[in-house]
């Protein structure tokens, strides 16, 4: 079932998101949470660190549980999504960092780490909220649209749309990854609620189409019409065909 929280400012679009994740740790002190990188949550984790400081949620007992990582960016690369949780987020609440988890990009064996991420992931249970961005091509995670789609953590070759896309946070196309891991389709409808978050023109198509088009693994997003528990957070911009 989807939930459609069409908001008007940014703030309210921050504010909202992160009273998901506030109320459920307050409910829930030791919640898993699933965690997202791109630009779309960062408000969010920003006043989530606000409601951290005000006394209002601790996350000292949380675990979390990253959906993705480039391959072949060292952890301290600004862009790695290791690096981009400790500083957006992780290195200003309580949360232990040894229960923080993003898979890991630098193993020797990719192979391995993704399986060793699945155990880790089985071993955690559910996922009490997996948050959620939106690919222009209607990635999840970094899960490309394809002809199948693999359920666990698996290895992935980058769309050129997704590469295109975060070439901004780049110095050239060049430097982007060609290739990352990240959480399967399988292991991101387990969790046992998701919170999908979109903003801005540039999705309202995409978003449109994976919510009330097919349900087809060209649109990756769209499997999220399958799950019993989605709340959609959106803008004006991004919810404007919904
Ligand atoms: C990246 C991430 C996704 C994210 C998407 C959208 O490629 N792997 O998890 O949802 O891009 O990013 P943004 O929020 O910057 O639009």
């Amino acid at each position: 079932m989807l939930n459609i929280i069409k908001v008007n400012s940014e703030q309210q679009f921050n504010e909202t998101g992160a009273a998901i994740i506030a109320s459920l740790l307050q409910t829930n002190p030791k919640a898993n949470l699933g965690l997202a990188t791109g630009s779309t949550p960062v408000g969010v984790y920003k006043r989530l660190i606000d409601l951290y400081n005000e006394g209002l949620i601790s996350f000292k007992d949380a675990h979390s549980y990253n959906l993705d990582e480039y391959i072949g960016l060292p952890d301290n690369h600004p862009e790695s999504y290791r690096r981009f949780m400790n500083e957006k987020l992780f290195d200003h609440i309580d949360i232990k960092l040894q229960n923080t988890h993003v898979p890991s990009g630098n193993a020797e064996n990719l192979e391995q780490a993704a399986h060793d991420y699945n155990r880790l992931l089985d071993h955690a249970g559910s996922i009490d909220l997996q948050l959620l961005g939106l690919g222009h091509n209607g990635h999840i995670g970094f899960n490309e649209p394809a002809e199948e789609l693999q359920g666990p953590t698996h290895i992935v070759t980058l769309d050129e749309v997704t590469r295109n896309a975060n070439a901004r946070f780049f110095n050239s196309i060049d430097e982007v990854p060609t290739h990352a891991i990240t959480m399967g389709i399988g292991s991101i409808l387990k969790a046992k609620q998701i919170l999908l978050m979109a903003k801005g023109a540039d999705k309202a198509e995409i978003l449109a189409t994976s919510l009330k088009g097919p349900i087809t693994t060209k649109c990756p997003a769209s499997f999220l019409q399958a799950h019993a528990n989605v709340v959609v957070l959106v803008d004006q911009a991004a919810g404007r065909l919904l």
